[in-house]
């Protein structure tokens, strides 16, 4: 008997196949007991006739319990009032096992208890329909970049130094040296695209966060590009081209998720390219004009970033920000040094920055000065400051942050629901 995933029903319509899930819901009226059946693809309903299955196995039906576990096989038939289209005329029922009293009701719960069970919480249509996104966003990324001839390369995830600022490293002892939790895998990006041309990293990324909010994670999923001869207006272009290939990926892949969670597509299918342009010095012009006390030099919080981007349909990329509140790395506008060219890109419907980017310093001379002023010490830097010494070229890059990218492709109110676990301030359970 084959084995099929509920999203793929469509394909069976009229033939016999098993369906191994749990149950998510029941009621039985007289003769019959529906089943709502969850496979973590989608929810299906099997209907299951005392005529046809038998007095026991009716009994046990009409017993089984919230998220009891069962493979059930039948005829699949098209079925337009069933939950997802779909339903199954059940004639065979295997009971797996039998769940205990379950905690998360199909009754509303508060945030806390939620997050307390998390690992059963993920099991939920909404919350199930969010990873399934989350999937598809990580497989075109990868796509994007696999087409573009780039080349996957792993940033270390332990680190002798800061990427980031020294405000929020997670500290360890390795073996008796200092070492970091990693806060993004850029240093290590530009000695790879140097060595491999145009190279990508996807991977985990820390911050010792200390504040609570609707987008900060203690633990997040950063994709990071670098690309060798790339100035700051490839580096946007090329990003523009990426997150356009998600979102089509996204709409064409997962419609049914996006209606699990009644995300207003229109909002999606609105977004095309290329996405604006703006300088920081504009954006804090925008500000003005909508009655904000904002004084140039400082940087975006997050109602900031709402604003600006509340002008535009698509992310708007924000470019040139002060030198004196980015990075250490970024390189200055050689037509105004008070400036970098570094873009950060603003989702739009108020989901704040998702990619921070920008070209890097690629003058021996400026990089020291500027590791200096950063109070940030040389020796941990000595292969960093190599990569100017040998072969430097002008160069970019820039990493998205998946789980905002995430919140904003659902339309979450949170980023606590982007991914399976999420780490937040004082949440590490479970
Ligand atoms: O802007 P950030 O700090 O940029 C960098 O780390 C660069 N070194 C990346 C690069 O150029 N290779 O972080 C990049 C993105 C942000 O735009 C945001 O989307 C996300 O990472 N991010 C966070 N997401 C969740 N929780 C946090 N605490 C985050 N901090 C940054
Ligand atoms: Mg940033």
């Amino acid at each position: 008997m084959e084995t099929a995933l509920i999203k793929n029903l469509s394909r069976h319509v009229g033939e016999q196949v098993a369906v191994k899930g749990w149950v998510y819901n029941q009621r039985s009226s007289g003769k019959i007991v529906f089943l709502i059946i969850r496979d973590g693809s989608g929810l299906m309903q099997g209907v299951v006739a005392k005529q046809e299955i038998g007095e026991m196995v009716f009994a046990a039906a009409k017993k089984l319990t919230q998220e009891s576990a069962v493979i059930v096989t039948g005829i699949v038939r098209e079925e337009p009032r069933s939950v997802g289209g779909y339903e199954m005329q059940v004639t065979h029922m295997e009971i797996v096992s039998i769940a205990e009293d379950y905690p998360i009701t199909h009754k509303e719960h508060g945030v806390d208890f939620l997050a307390e069970h998390r690992h059963l919480w993920i099991r939920t249509p909404r919350q199930a329909a969010v990873l399934r996104i989350r999937s598809e966003i990580e497989h075109a990324l990868r796509n994007f970049f696999y087409e573009r001839d780039f080349v996957l390369a792993d940033a270390p995830i332990i680190t002798p130094s800061a990427c980031e600022g020294t405000t929020n490293l997670f500290a360890l002892d390795y073996h008796g040296e200092k070492g970091y939790l990693s806060q993004s895998g850029q240093l290590y990006n530009e000695a790879n695209a140097m060595a491999l041309g145009r190279i990508y990293c996807f991977g985990p990324t820390f911050r010792a966060e200390k504040s609570k909010t609707r987008r900060h994670l203690l633990e997040f999923w950063m994709m990071e590009a670098e690309m060798a001869y790339y100035d700051i207006d490839a580096n946007i272009q090329l990003q523009e081209e990426m997150i356009y290939y998600v979102i089509q990926r996204v709409l064409a892949k997962c419609q049914n998720e996006l209606n699990t969670l009644d995300r207003d597509i229109e909002k999606l299918k609105a977004v095309t390219v290329p996405f604006p342009r703006i300088s920081y010095t504009e954006a804090v012009e925008l500000l003005k004009q909508g009655g904000e006390d904002f004084t140039w030099g400082e940087d975006f919080g997050a109602p900031h970033e709402t604003i600006i981007s509340s002008h535009f349909a698509a992310p708007v990329f924000v470019h040139r920000y002060p030198t004196a509140i980015k990075a250490f790395y970024m390189k200055p506008d050689p037509e105004n040094p008070q400036v970098v060219l570094g873009a950060d890109l603003l989702a739009p419907e108020g989901y704040g920055e998702i990619i921070g980017g920008g070209q890097r310093i690629d003058d021996l001379a400026l990089l020291e000065q500027r590791l200096a002023e950063h109070k940030l010490p040389q020796e941990a830097f000595a292969w960093y400051l190599d990569l100017r010494r040998f072969g430097t070229v002008p160069h970019s890059g820039f990493g998205l942050g998946l789980e905002r990218t995430v919140a904003w492709l659902c339309g979450l109110e949170h980023i606590r629901e982007t991914i399976p676990f999420p780490r937040m301030l004082h949440k590490m359970y479970p």
